[in-house]
Parts: structure tokens; C-alpha cells; sequence
């Protein structure tokens, strides 16, 4: 497993050089770390908590046209020329199809406890201290204002309308960083997200103090 895990983080360290700041190997990383250690927990399978962890973000739909075939699809391309058991490549395929806020506003078809893992610890890198740092990244990545009182929060989009917003970056904690904490799946997952919700809101409270 060891060896897996080795050529698992040079594919994706490779693969993911001069990524966006908010989904590059530094992302990946803290998703694996908190994947395994809210796995200590959960007991879930330990190769696919990983490779699921390491190979979640390897080509996200938002940086590729809308393909979300493409990740799953480079995954399996990779994994198939290590000794991996076919069902544990098929097992990780459907996390990374599966793993998104995106994917979770439309019809999920599959559940697993590795899935609500892996899922938890890369929701986490979205709120607290890190996941603000994130989302303005990516609203700069994307040249989006910081905020604007006259656009208000969509709290009802669709996975089409969540895929095609163009909203100011503060808005993206209405629709989907503050919804965070009450969508974990896993106790050891809960416990950290009310942290660094609280944060947060007291990150926000400030912002609008300022403003
Ligand atoms: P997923 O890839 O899980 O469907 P997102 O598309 O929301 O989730 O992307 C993950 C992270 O990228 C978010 O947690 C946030 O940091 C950043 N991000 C995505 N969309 C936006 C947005 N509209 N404004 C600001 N940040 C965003
Ligand atoms: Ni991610």
C-alpha cells in the first residue's frame, strides 16, 4: 500500500503543478490528512480513504469545460497500471464522481462510507481560515468583485445555476460555505467544521464592519 500511496503523490503533484491555488497539491494534501484522520473514526477502507483523498480533484469539472467525466476517467487511467483490485479502482471512480457540492445538488446514486470521508475533509477545506483564503482566490482566479450589497445570495440554485454563477465572492458564503457545517456526514468531520463555521461568522461580521 505504501508504494501505491508514493506513486499516487508524484502522479498528482505532477499532474496538479500550477494548479489554481484553491485546488493544487497543497489542497489535495490537507484533504488526504484529514481524510485519514477523521478515517481513524470511521474505519472506512484505508486505500480507497486515500487514493479517493489524493486523486479527488485531478482534472475538477470547473477547470475543464464542465467534463466531470474526465476526472474519474484519468483516475482509472492512472490506477490501472498500479496492483490495484478492479473494485477498488470502480469504488474510487464513483467518489470523485460523486464527491462535489455541485454533484450533491443534483441526484446522487451512490452512498459509501469512504465517500462521506474523503467528502467531509474536502468540505472542511472549504469553510474556516483556509476555505476563506480559497474562495477569494478563486473569485480573484476568476475576476469576480469581493461584493456587492445590490446581488443578493442565490439560495436556491440548481446545479446548473451553482455551475454557471458569476456572483460577488462574498456571496459564495451564503450559497455554499456557511451550509457547510450541517452537511457533514461523519461526528469526527462535525466536530472540526462548528470550529471554523463560528470563525467564519466572526470573519463576516468583521468584513461588514469594515465596509
Ligand atoms: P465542488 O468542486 O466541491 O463542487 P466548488 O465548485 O464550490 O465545489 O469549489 C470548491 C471551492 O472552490 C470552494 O469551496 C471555494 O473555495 C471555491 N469556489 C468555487 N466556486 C466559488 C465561487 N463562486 N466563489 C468563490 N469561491 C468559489
Ligand atoms: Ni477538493
Amino acid at each position: 500500500m505504501e508504494q501505491i500511496i508514493a506513486e499516487t503523490i508524484q502522479f498528482v503533484k505532477k499532474t496538479l503543478a500550477g494548479a489554481e491555488a484553491g485546488h493544487d497539491w497543497l489542497h489535495i494534501e490537507r484533504v488526504y490528512k484529514n481524510a485519514l484522520k477523521i478515517n481513524e473514526t470511521e474505519h472506512g477502507n484505508a486505500l480507497i480513504v486515500s487514493l479517493a483523498a489524493l486523486l479527488h480533484d485531478i482534472a475538477d469539472s470547473k477547470f475543464n469545460n464542465g467534463d466531470e467525466e474526465l476526472g474519474p476517467q484519468i483516475a482509472g487511467e492512472f490506477l490501472k497500471n498500479l496492483e490495484i483490485d478492479e473494485q477498488v479502482i470502480i469504488h474510487v471512480q464513483q467518489i470523485i464522481r460523486n464527491l462535489s457540492y455541485k454533484a450533491s445538488l443534483g441526484k446522487i446514486d451512490f452512498h459509501s462510507k469512504e465517500l462521506e470521508v474523503v467528502q467531509d475533509a474536502d468540505r472542511l477545506d472549504a469553510i474556516g481560515a483556509i476555505g476563506i483564503a480559497r474562495a477569494f482566490t478563486y473569485g480573484g482566479y476568476k475576476n469576480r468583485v469581493l461584493y456587492d450589497p445590490s446581488i443578493k445570495p442565490n439560495l436556491n440554485m440548481t446545479k446548473e445555476a451553482y455551475k454557471s454563477a458569476v456572483n460577488p465572492t462574498i456571496n459564495h458564503f451564503y450559497e455554499k460555505l456557511l451550509l457547510l457545517r450541517d452537511l457533514m456526514k461523519t461526528n469526527a468531520g462535525r466536530a472540526m467544521a462548528a470550529q471554523r463555521h463560528e470563525f467564519m461568522q466572526a470573519y463576516l461580521d468583521q468584513f461588514y464592519s469594515e465596509i
